[in-house]
């Protein structure tokens, strides 16, 4: 295994997880900057041609984890690996954001869902080749049709 160090961190108007959006319909637009650590900025080079990233970072405000949890956008608990939790076993975030502009070490972007001062462990250009109509959402769409049609009591 390796210890994992971080590139940068996450300049993000949240302070707090509750004023983070969550549960049915939550959008992320919140703009913000990842600061990539001078060390780190060579690795940056070309990176500006690509409209999204993906952020790969610490939850470093989580503790401990739950195998099985209940996620805010259901009533029905939900395995740690089917969901996108904060406590899991490796605390690690995945977030696609809209990389808006570059300025040096400071990317500007649109989409997170961080707290402020959030640890940054890797970047990689956004890449999707499967179709979307070959993804399956499993019990996120189930419980989104519940929601829409809810049945009688
Ligand atoms: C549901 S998780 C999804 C994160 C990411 N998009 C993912 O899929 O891995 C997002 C929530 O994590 C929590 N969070 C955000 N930044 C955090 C941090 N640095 N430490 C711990 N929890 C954090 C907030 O409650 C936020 O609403």
């Amino acid at each position: 295994m390796f210890s994992p160090q971080p590139i940068g961190h996450i300049k993000s108007p949240y302070d707090n997880t509750k004023q983070i959006p969550k549960g049915p319909g939550a959008k992320h637009e919140a703009e913000g900057i990842l600061e990539i650590l001078p060390q780190f900025a060579l690795g940056l080079t070309d990176i500006e041609g690509f409209s999204h990233l993906f952020v790969i970072w610490v939850f470093d405000r989580s503790e401990d984890y739950e195998l099985l949890g209940t996620p805010p956008v259901d009533d029905r608990p939900h395995g740690v690996f089917a969901t996108r939790s904060p406590r899991r076993p490796n605390p690690i975030g995945l977030t696609v954001v809209e990389l808006l502009r570059r300025d040096g070490n400071s990317l500007h972007v649109r989409g997170l869902d961080m707290l402020d001062g959030t640890p940054i462990l890797d970047l990689k250009p956004y890449l999707s080749s499967i179709p979307a109509e070959q993804i399956r959402r499993g019990w996120l769409a189930e419980a989104e049709a519940r929601r829409a049609h809810p049945s009688p009591a």
